[in-house]
């Protein structure tokens, strides 16, 4: 057969991206539909899962239309998605409810609950209870919705409801379960106990395979609908930070990098489960065999530049980081009005596990201007990943190389930023807009038998960005004053 393409789908909270990626590592196409989220109440937040296959569908038109010869070589299929998500399944796998996402923070009483009652569940389950992860979300179900609880047949993550759709089969794979916190990370398996503190049992579970893994092979309902051969066959897959790493070539302990999309993330592989949970940090299973890394994650990453942009009336994030950079240039002092921007605009995970933290500004005057709102709020998400990244690297995960993926890379005066507050080099990749889904369409060839060496392809470095010296100084008494704000943050809701 000619050779051979395999087809990665990253399902993002606001886009479902798709790659058409040959055996070298190239791209052949790609493509982007955007997906709405709804948030019927404060502090939730939901997607219908028809609405992801329809995007699917939808994208992988784009794909067979822009490059047909590529498409029709498509033999295996990577899935990579947003983690911690629960979508419910009755016995005839129809879906119950709305997913309940990551950021939704209804469940932060039974995370407190878990928390308290089975403070040793931590250690094995690689994270501390928090208000996004699954588990506390179905013990929500349990006590708000208790008819559709007790219908339930199958909890699965987000992209394992793509999978059902393109296989007719309920799997996961340890990367995307560790993100649920029903898993040993250790022994990459269901953890019972965790389960019944849920009230679930191990048989509404999926299936669990590798990432790299074959799962299933298409279904031929799916395969007539997206006009695949029904030979193709769909990879274990992972969450999209693992994936991500896998994209960038992120598979040796000591390799780390940041994540700067919706939300934002300091993630560092290791080859063992690193330890500190009371950190608020997440050690998680990667999604190659024995691989493991440590995560800070941060609530809100760059749509806080999303959001000060459109509060500021500005046409674009582009044009707002244009004032910042000509107003506070990097290399010299901020100006005296530039006020002190906390990011925590949706709560915070790492380092302070608290979904009902807010975020603010401090030190505004009459000479504040939009440019120094947008500086203090590109500071301000850097605070965060410092924050991040003494977390992680507390939990003992080396972090040697570091570099910047996510919509937030393309600015370089973010990036210089972020390796001046984070005190180390930082290089942006080409490409990395497109990480997990190439990270999900290598762990399809590796499931298919081949590209063994694509793992640790990484991507050409577009630049480097060294720290600026004498700026230490400055950063370092302006995070103290950061850090200083905590308190008073936490106050307003205590
Ligand atoms: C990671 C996290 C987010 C989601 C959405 O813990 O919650 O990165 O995976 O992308």
């Amino acid at each position: 057969m000619s050779s051979p393409i395999s087809l990665g789908i990253d399902l993002g909270t606001s886009e479902l991206k798709a790659v058409l990626l040959d055996e070298s590592g190239t791209v052949l196409a790609h493509t982007g539909v955007r997906l709405a989220i709804s948030r019927p109440q404060a502090g939730w937040s939901e997607q219908d899962p028809e609405d992801w296959w329809q995007a699917c569908l939808a994208g992988l038109h784009q794909l067979r239309q822009q490059q047909p010869d590529a498409y029709a070589r498509v033999c295996c299929i990577g899935l990579s998605g947003q983690m911690h998500g629960a979508v419910l399944l009755d016995q005839n796998d129809r879906v119950l409810r709305p997913a309940i996402l990551w950021d939704d923070s209804r469940a932060l009483a039974q995370a407190q609950w878990l928390e308290r009652e089975h403070p040793d569940f931590a250690g094995i389950t690689g994270s501390l209870p928090m208000a996004g992860l699954t588990a506390p979300k179905l013990l929500w179900l349990r006590e708000h919705e208790p008819q559709l609880f007790n219908r339930i047949s199958c909890v699965l993550s987000p992209k394992d409801y793509l999978r059902l759709r393109l296989t007719g089969e309920r799997i996961s794979d340890v990367s995307d379960a560790a993100g649920t916190l029903w898993l040993d990370v250790r022994r990459r398996d269901w953890f019972e106990p965790m389960l019944q503190a849920t009230g679930l049992e191990r048989h509404q579970m999926p299936r669990l395979v590798e990432g790299s893994a074959a799962a299933a092979d298409l279904c031929a309902a799916a395969a007539s609908q997206l006009a695949l051969q029904s030979t193709v066959l769909v990879a274990g897959g992972g969450g999209d930070n693992p994936v991500s790493a896998v994209g960038i070539g992120a598979i040796e302990a000591g390799q780390a990098f940041v994540t700067l999309g919706t939300s934002a993330a300091v993630v560092a592989i290791t080859d063992h489960v690193a330890g500190n949970p009371a950190s608020a940090v997440h050690s998680f299973c990667h999604a190659l065999p024995q691989r493991w890394y440590t995560m800070g994650a941060m609530l809100a990453g760059a749509s806080c530049l999303r959001w000060v942009t459109q509060l500021l009336g500005q046409v674009n994030e582009q044009a707002l980081l244009q004032l910042a950079q000509e107003q506070v240039p990097l290399g010299q002092p901020v100006p005296a009005a530039t006020p002190l921007f906390l990011p925590y605009l949706a709560g915070e995970r790492t380092p302070h596990n608290d979904p009902l933290l807010r975020g603010g500004f401090m030190n505004l005057a009459y000479e504040t201007t939009p440019a120094m709102l947008g500086y203090a709020v590109l500071e301000g998400v850097g605070f965060g990943l410092l924050d991040a990244m003494a977390a992680v690297q507390s939990a003992g995960a080396e972090v040697s190389t570091c570099s910047l993926v996510g919509g937030g890379a393309r600015s370089n005066y973010w990036a210089q930023l972020l390796a001046n507050i984070l005190d180390r080099e930082i290089c942006t990749l080409s490409g990395s807009e497109l990480s997990a889904c190439i990270g999900a369409a290598k762990l399809g060839f590796l499931a298919y038998g081949r590209g063994r060496d694509l793992p640790g392809l990484g991507m050409p470095v577009k630049a480097r960005f060294v720290p600026a010296a004498g700026q230490q100084e400055m950063l370092q008494e302006r995070y103290r004053k950061f850090r200083d704000l905590f308190a008073a943050a936490h106050a307003l809701h205590g």
